[in-house]
C-alpha cells in the first residue's frame, strides 16, 4: 500500500449540442427567465437527444480522457461510473460503457451517490490504486437528467441538464494527486429528494406512471438548508485533514446545484469569488456530472492550478469533499 499515489492523468467531457434556454422553458411551464436566474443562476442547459443514453454521453467523455492519457485502452483495468440516470436498472452503465469502448473483461461498477457521485467514485478509484489492486482506472460521471425530469413541474424542470465527464486515474502517471477526502451520508433525509417509483419499493404500474412518480421529487427548502450545512462542514473537515489553509485553495469546485447554495458555502468558507469555479449558468445542475465536467474545464483551462477543493452534496443525503494537489511530474 505504502507509497503509491493515485493521480489524475487526464480528463475529458462531453456536453450535448442541443441547448435549452430559460426563454424556451417559459413556453413550456409557468416560469420566467427572471425567476430562474435569481433563484438558481441558470441561463441554459444542454439536453441529450432522445436516442442518446447516459452511457453514450459517458463514452464520448471517456474517449477524450483516454486519448489525452497517452495510455492504450488495454491498459485500463476497471471502470467506475457515477450516475443516477443509468441506462437500465441493471446491468450497470459501466458495463454498457465497457462494451461501447471495446474494453473487454475488466470489472465494471456503478456508484449511486447522486450529486456527490464523482467525489465518491474518485475516492474509490484512488483507494483501489493505492492498494495496488489496479494501476489505471477509468472514472466517469455521466447523467441524462432530462430523462428523469418532470417537464410539467416548474419547481424542478428549470434546474437540470445533461452531460458527462471522465478521468483516467493511475499510480503510473499524472501530476494531480487525489489527496485527502471526507465523505458521509445522512439518511434521515431520503424523503426530500428522490424518484418515488420504478424501484422495488414501488414498482412501475399504470397508476405510478399516471401520478408521474418516475420523476424527480424535491422539497427545495430542506435541500437548500442541508446542502449549505453539509458542504461547508465537509470542506472544513477535509481542509483540516490536509493541513491546507483556505488561502492555499486556488480553486473551489462545488457541486453546481444553484448559485445561491454555492455563494452561501463560499462565503462561510471565506473563499474569494474569483477562485470559485462555476458552470451552473451554462449547464444547469448535471448531478454527478457537474463535478466531472467542471474538473475537465479547470484542468484544461487553468494549467497553473495547484490545490483544488471539490465539495458536493446530493440525494441521500450524501456529501463529501476531496482535495486534488499538483505534484512534481516525475513522481
Ligand atoms: N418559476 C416560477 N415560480 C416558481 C418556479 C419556477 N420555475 N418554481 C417554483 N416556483 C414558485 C413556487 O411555486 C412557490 O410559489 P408559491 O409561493 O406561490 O407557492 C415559490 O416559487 C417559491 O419560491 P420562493 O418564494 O423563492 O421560495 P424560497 O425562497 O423558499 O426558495 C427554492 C425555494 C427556490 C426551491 C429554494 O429552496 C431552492 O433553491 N432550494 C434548493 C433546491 C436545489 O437547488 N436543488 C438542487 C437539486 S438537488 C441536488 O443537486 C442535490
Amino acid at each position: 500500500m505504502g507509497n503509491l499515489i493515485a493521480k489524475i492523468v487526464s480528463t475529458g467531457a462531453y456536453l450535448p449540442e442541443k441547448i435549452l434556454s430559460n426563454k424556451d422553458l417559459e413556453s413550456m411551464v409557468d416560469t420566467s427567465d427572471e425567476w430562474i436566474t435569481t433563484r438558481t443562476g441558470i441561463k441554459t442547459r444542454h439536453i441529450a437527444e432522445s436516442t442518446q443514453s447516459t452511457s453514450d454521453l459517458g463514452v464520448l467523455a471517456a474517449k477524450k480522457a483516454l486519448e489525452r492519457s497517452g495510455l492504450k485502452k488495454e491498459e485500463i483495468q476497471a471502470i467506475i461510473v457515477a450516475t443516477i440516470t443509468p441506462d437500465m436498472l441493471f446491468p450497470s452503465t459501466a458495463c454498457f460503457i465497457q462494451k461501447k469502448l471495446g474494453l473487454m473483461h475488466i470489472p465494471c461498477m456503478d456508484i449511486s451517490a447522486a450529486c456527490t457521485g464523482y467525489i465518491y467514485a474518485l475516492i474509490l478509484a484512488s483507494q483501489l490504486i493505492k492498494s495496488n489492486a489496479f494501476k489505471n482506472i477509468l472514472v466517469i460521471a455521466a447523467e441524462k437528467m432530462s430523462a428523469i425530469t418532470d417537464w410539467q413541474d416548474r419547481s424542478t424542470c428549470v434546474r437540470f441538464g445533461d452531460g458527462a465527464g471522465a478521468a483516467v486515474v493511475s499510480s503510473q502517471r499524472g501530476d494531480m494527486e487525489i489527496g485527502e477526502f471526507f465523505i458521509g451520508a445522512d439518511a434521515r433525509f431520503t424523503d426530500i429528494l428522490n424518484i418515488p417509483a420504478g424501484g422495488s419499493f414501488c414498482p412501475a404500474t399504470e397508476d405510478t406512471v399516471k401520478k408521474r412518480l418516475h420523476y424527480i421529487k424535491m422539497t427545495g427548502q430542506e435541500v437548500f438548508k442541508n446542502a449549505v450545512r453539509y458542504m461547508y462542514e465537509s470542506a472544513e473537515k477535509v481542509l483540516k485533514k490536509s493541513g491546507l489553509r483556505v488561502e492555499e485553495i486556488d480553486c473551489l469546485l462545488p457541486h453546481q446545484a444553484n448559485i445561491r447554495i454555492i455563494s452561501a458555502v463560499a462565503k462561510r468558507l471565506n473563499i474569494k469569488e474569483e477562485n470559485i469555479y462555476l458552470n451552473v449558468q451554462k449547464c444547469g445542475n448535471m448531478s454527478a456530472a457537474s463535478s466531472s465536467v467542471g474538473l475537465d474545464s479547470i484542468l484544461s483551462e487553468k494549467k497553473d492550478v495547484k490545490n483544488i477543493l471539490m465539495v458536493a452534496f446530493g440525494a441521500g443525503l450524501t456529501y463529501g469533499a476531496l482535495i486534488l494537489k499538483r505534484i512534481n511530474r516525475e513522481k
